[in-house]
């Protein structure tokens, strides 16, 4: 199962998804996206697949946004994220991206890699923003309307550490000095 993550940021809590998260995530994915993944794709995400790892951010108690990752040998991909509709544009998605590129570093990651449509300027901003940097596209990526993704990276602060990878174990904590 995945590694649990719970931490206080100001006036959030940025936590690990749990099943009991599916029906308050639905609303945000219905309202984020045109092609939402569907319950059981998160029910999957979360009992099945041991390389995902999902945070929930949380205001007052509810969940306002959510981002998730494959962690696979030293490389963590971005498979969604989203804030609520009506709390965009105040840097939560900012944090969010922050506290789930910090988990990854965290989870001994070096990079970092997402899709993007070539049409959500919104988001690549913030990415660009965050140091992510664009890779090549993906060529009728998204099946709603046959548009492209670019491909973005980015290096996690591991990355340029001069640490035998050898020496370093998964899931041990490291600070974050960025
Ligand atoms: C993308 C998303 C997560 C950004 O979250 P957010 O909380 O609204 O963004 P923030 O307020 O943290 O903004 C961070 C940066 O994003 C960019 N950004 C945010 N809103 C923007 C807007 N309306 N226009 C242009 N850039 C914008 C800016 O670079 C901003 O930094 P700045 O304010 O210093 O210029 C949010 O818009 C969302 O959930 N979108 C729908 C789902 C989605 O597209 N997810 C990405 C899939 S790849």
């Amino acid at each position: 199962m995945c590694a649990l993550r719970e931490r206080v940021s100001g006036n959030v809590v940025f936590r690990s998804m749990t099943l009991d998260d599916i029906p308050d995530i639905m609303i945000i994915e219905h309202e984020s996206f045109t092609l939402p993944w569907s319950e059981e794709a998160f029910r999957n995400e979360l009992t099945h697949n041991h390389f995902a790892r999902y945070l929930i951010m949380e205001y007052n108690g509810k969940p306002i946004g959510y981002a998730g990752m494959w962690t696979i040998v030293d490389e963590a991909h971005i498979t969604n994220i989203a804030v609520r509709a009506g709390y965009r544009g105040q840097h939560l998605g900012e944090r969010l991206l922050n506290e789930i590129m910090d988990w990854a570093s965290d989870l001994g990651m070096l990079r970092m890699t997402l899709e993007v449509r070539v049409s959500n300027y919104v988001a690549q901003s913030l990415y660009g923003k965050m140091g992510f940097v664009p890779a090549g596209t993906r060529k009728g990526y998204y099946s709603d309307n046959n548009e492209d993704a670019l491909i973005m990276w980015s290096d996690l602060p591991g990355a340029d550490l001069d640490f035998d990878e050898e020496e370093s174990s998964v899931g041990e904590g490291r600070e974050r000095n960025w």
